[in-house]
């Protein structure tokens, strides 16, 4: 089997964890640099002003920052065509309602195009993943308030203003659904479910306003939605649980279909106002919505549930077990069906381009006489590819790329842990930030 040349195989990290350097050139504080540890009960939460007592994992991370030259690199000796990394907001916009940027920290991401462009790989850019100003947080309440749509699109400006000769591919929000399960990583807070769609609500409308922005100042760049997607299976024939599936990735639906089709389902609706989570959308924002709606679809896959109440392990989202699939050590069902499942779902329903921008296997990597022979790594990569392959041949489904998460190792989103690996590059790095930070290849590298 085999893949066109344009296919755009690569890798993908955030800024928050990898970069460290957290207050270097001029970056503000984000909402992922107020999340410490504490080292002995391991209890993680906000804890700002900073504590003595508690590790901030984002504060030197990987130092990307510091070793971008030698990372890229070795993802280049990789053979990597397509690196997704994101840019980190308070970089940018310290505080987040400055009306210019910070010039040092644009600075850094013109050296990371630089160090791509000589080596020809496309880059793709996360606008948002996860890294929000605190200020804005802590001023305006986050998402609630409609007027973070216009600190974002400030934000937006500046990056294709900058950007839209060098960069082709964006991502406006990295998971943007999963505001419903985790609120705290995509907004900085935790508010009540009905808030949560509210967030998500405004979170598209500046989502729509990015690309038809984009649109209007370079008609090749090619903007992209992002969600956590992952298929619930029924546990049983019995068509009880079949409904239950099919209503729990509804879920996931309620803000792809916004994002491709710009607008919200019969089915969204219904389930809104039953559940009296219904919020005020006027025919301004129904306007803007339908007019930007993405030129394709990004997604992550790491595992699949079911409708089973013996609940299975995930980062951001939840679900049930299923017999049939072992688990990573911490506990993600490995299926690598489920992706060609989710990309002929994902197709049949949308008909636009389809693009893998995570995938991959987070767990423990150990050094042996100098090698890391991680073999579960290259079977669940080998797997998920093929069932990919399968989708895109057999079954007809427009695939752009590929990317594998955390290709370079970095710490966690969702624990801050360093010893859930995903990469093909080893980072000499403790779960209390202790090592050298020095990278050594993989067996997976090869
Ligand atoms: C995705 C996020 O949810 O999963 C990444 O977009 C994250 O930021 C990845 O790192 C893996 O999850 P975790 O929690 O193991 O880091």
């Amino acid at each position: 089997m085999k893949v066109s040349k344009d296919f755009l195989w690569g890798g993908a990290i955030s800024a928050h964890q990898s970069e460290g350097a957290f207050q270097l050139g001029g970056k503000g504080i984000s909402t992922m640099d107020v999340l410490g540890i504490k080292p002995d009960t391991k209890e993680r939460g906000v804890h700002y002003p900073f504590q003595k007592d508690y590790y901030y994992p984002t504060h030197r991370s990987i130092e990307l920052y510091h070793h971008y030259k030698e990372d890229i690199a070795m993802l280049a000796d990789m053979g990597i065509k397509c690196f997704r990394f994101s840019i980190d907001w308070s970089r940018i916009y310290p505080m987040g309602d400055e009306a210019y940027p910070n010039e040092e920290g644009l600075r850094f991401y013109d050296a990371i195009l630089d160090e791509l462009e000589h080596y020809h790989i496309e880059p793709m850019i996360t606008i948002s993943h996860f890294e929000i100003p605190y200020h804005l947080v802590e001023t305006y309440g986050s998402w609630k308030n409609p007027k973070m749509i216009d600190f974002y699109m400030n934000y937006c400006e500046t990056l294709f203003q900058r950007y839209h000769k060098r960069v082709t591919y964006w991502i406006t929000f990295n998971e943007i659904n999963i505001v419903t399960y985790r609120p705290y990583m995509t907004t900085g807070i935790e508010p009540c479910r009905r808030d949560c769609f509210f967030m998500g609500h405004h979170q598209m409308i500046a989502s729509a306003k990015a690309v038809i922005r984009a649109h209007e100042i370079n008609p090749d760049m090619k903007i992209g939605a992002m969600a956590m997607y992952g298929p619930t299976y029924p546990h049983t024939c019995d068509p009880q649980n079949v409904l239950d599936a099919m209503f729990c990735d509804e879920e996931i639906y309620h803000f792809l279909d916004v994002m491709v089709r710009g607008a919200y389902s019969n089915k969204s609706k219904a389930y809104l106002q039953l559940h009296d989570l219904m919020f005020p959308i006027t025919q301004e924002d129904e306007d803007i919505l339908k007019k930007g709606t993405v030129d394709f679809i990004g997604f992550s896959y790491y595992m699949s549930w079911t409708t089973s109440e013996e609940s299975a392990l995930g980062n951001m989202g939840e679900g049930g077990k299923n017999p049939y699939l072992s688990t990573s050590p911490w506990g993600w069902q490995i299926d690598p069906i489920g992706l060609r499942i989710s990309l002929n779902a994902l197709y049949n329903r949308y008909q636009k381009p389809l693009f893998i921008v995570e995938n991959g296997l987070g767990t423990m990597d150990y050094i042996e006489d100098g090698c890391i022979h991680d073999q579960e790594r290259v079977k669940y990569m080998r797997n998920h590819i093929r069932e990919m392959m399968k989708a895109m041949i057999l079954d007809g489904v427009d695939v752009m790329g590929y990317l594998a998460w955390g290709c370079i190792d970095l710490i966690s989103a969702s624990s801050g842990e360093m010893s859930k690996r995903y990469g093909m590059i080893y980072v000499d790095l403790d779960d209390q930030g202790n090592g050298t930070r020095k990278r050594m290849k993989k067996d997976s590298f090869d």
